[in-house]
């Protein structure tokens, strides 16, 4: 296949609906000419009143100047039929998300534009390489997959499918630069990289919830103060609405029942019944007036304990600890076991409370966990969490002792992994499996998750911050207590945690110049 030079200053967009008409204006806006074409005409006129509209707010605000937003405007054109798209040296479509339907455009755009066009699809969850399998040149098919709202969302996944031609998906990680857009490169995988990321947060957030181990409401407060993402997995879910459960299913059937990205029927029961967020007033949390109604915290209980022995397994956890023991004024109990009524507190990584007692021979009733994953000393929240044995007293007291320097404390019940370590964890390993999949780079990866999830970190680099043998750890503990597939260490993780690589490395021999001597 010789590749061809794709020179892109004509767009044609076909589907002017929500993703047609963002795509039509961070092109206008680029100075590109742009022609819509939609089978619904309305549609078509529709659009092109929206982007009247929405340059003169931004001209209003001062974001545009005039001229600039005229010009824009200029540059857009409606065309009665699809022949009017002769001219267009790349055609986008953001039509039904139906393979059938978008196998028939394709081959009727071939009959129209010129062979240096390429013909681009927005699709979500449809393989680039099927769609491109109806062309007589598929080499031309690239995938280009923006996020909705299009002009604020600014990463855009370019997708060759297995006949594409290099070249094509070269000139569309040009062009999105060029419209001031991150492109991030991805190979013909479902999920592509942010859909197949996104899996980790909300499948194990729901895992959580349907073990019973916290409330909704409690597992996002978690996730956003202690494991400082923006939103919780409920709060997103809700945000999400119709779309989030068949994506889920969608993918963990794409990739033949992986036990990583299982759904649940949490979701599928709320979809069933419309309880399915903001849109219909009522998901996880109920909404007023389009307010989310977040539940109240009850009060940090007050009496503290007499003593507290803190578990030596995690030296590091151990100290901090006893940091906030400490400066809450409680006795510290060092003794080589517990005394009698000394309050047990535990820190495991991976492993539930009870087997952390257990395995230190530890007396349950009197066991607490606390997660020690983020710093505790600065927190913003802590979690805890008990065995099914522990008593009312140990839990109330280690609550307003871990809460005695006035950082929120939410108590959960038993879970390997508590809350943020699993779903943390998971996040870590899926984006380690796709590095692994080779279906990005490493850099792209990161890159896609943080601009198209808005995670502080991508998995990556997340992974490294907290330490790769950690995650290891956490993974592997809880693989050894649920003996649940899901758990597995991704090779990628195992691999490069125990080599005290980066996980953001790639193997060594792909990217290094030559260093050891040769023999001539
Ligand atoms: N909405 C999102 O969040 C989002 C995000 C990323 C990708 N996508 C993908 O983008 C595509 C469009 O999604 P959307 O949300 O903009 O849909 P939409 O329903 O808002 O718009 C689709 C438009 O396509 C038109 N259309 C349907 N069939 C057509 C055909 N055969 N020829 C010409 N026009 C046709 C419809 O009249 C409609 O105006 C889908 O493939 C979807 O999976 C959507």
């Amino acid at each position: 296949m010789t590749s061809r030079n794709f020179s892109i200053e004509t767009i044609g967009i076909v589907g002017t609906g929500a993703m047609g008409r963002g795509i039509a204006q961070i092109a206008a806006l680029a100075g590109l000419t742009v022609r819509l074409y939609d089978t619904n005409p309305a549609a078509i006129g529709a659009a092109r009143d929206y982007l009247a509209e929405t340059f003169a707010k931004l001209t209003a605000k001062g974001k545009l100047d005039q001229a600039r937003s005229l010009a824009a405007l200029a540059n857009v054109s409606g065309a009665q039929s699809i022949g009017e798209l002769a001219g267009c040296d790349l055609v986008v479509e953001a039509i039904v998300e139906k393979l059938d339907v978008k196998q028939a455009l394709f081959r009727e755009l071939e009959t129209v534009v010129s062979g240096n066009c390429v013909l681009a699809s927005n699709t979500s969850s449809l393989s680039i390489t099927a769609i491109a399998a109806g062309c007589s040149d598929p080499s031309r098919v690239v995938g280009y997959h923006f996020f909705n709202p299009v002009p604020l969302m600014k990463v855009v996944e370019v997708i060759d499918g297995l006949r594409s031609d290099p070249a094509a998906g070269d000139a569309l990680m040009d062009l999105a630069r060029r419209m001031g857009h991150t492109p991030v490169r991805a190979k013909d995988m479902p999920g592509f990289i942010v859909n197949h990321a996104g899996r980790g947060m909300n499948t194990e957030g729901l895992r959580v919830a349907g073990e019973g181990v916290a409330s909704f409401a409690d597992i996002d407060r978690i996730m956003r103060e202690q494991a400082g993402f923006r939103l919780g997995p409920f709060e997103l879910l809700d945000l999400t609405a119709r779309v989030s459960h068949p994506v889920m299913e969608s993918i963990y059937h794409q990739f033949y029942e992986e036990p990583r990205f299982t759904p649940s029927p949490i979701t599928g029961t709320r979809l069933a019944g419309g309880l399915i967020g903001r849109k219909t007033g009522e998901g996880f949390y109920l909404y007023e007036e389009g307010k989310q109604q977040v539940p109240a915290e009850a009060p940090a209980p007050t009496g503290l304990p007499a003593s507290v022995w803190v578990s030596k397994r995690y030296p590091q956890a151990h100290d901090a600890v006893v940091q906030l023991i400490e400066k809450a004024g409680v006795k510290l109990d060092d003794g080589a076991t517990p005394a009698a009524n000394s309050l047990i507190v535990v820190t495991p990584f991976g492993h539930d409370a009870t087997t952390a007692a257990v395995d230190e021979a530890l007396d349950a009733s009197r066991v607490v966990a606390i997660d020690a994953l983020f710093p505790l000393v600065g927190a913003q929240r802590r979690t805890l969490m008990t065995t099914p044995a522990t008593r009312r007293a140990a839990r109330d007291t280690a609550h307003a002792l871990f809460a005695a320097d006035g950082v929120p404390v939410t108590v959960i019940r038993d879970s390997t992994g508590f809350v943020a370590q699993r779903v943390v964890a998971t996040i870590v390993n899926i984006g380690c499996d796709i590095a692994q999949k080779q279906i990005a780079t490493p850099d792209d990866i990161d890159l896609a998750v943080t601009l198209g999830l808005g995670y502080p970190r991508g998995p990556l680099a997340l992974g490294d911050a907290l330490g790769s043998t950690t995650i290891l750890a956490i993974l592997r503990n809880m693989f050894s207590v649920l003996g649940d597939p899901r758990y597995r260490p991704s090779p990628w993780l195992a691999r490069r945690a125990q080599l005290g690589l980066s996980l953001t490395q790639r193997d060594a021999a792909d990217t290094e110049t030559q260093t050891l001597e040769t023999r001539q």
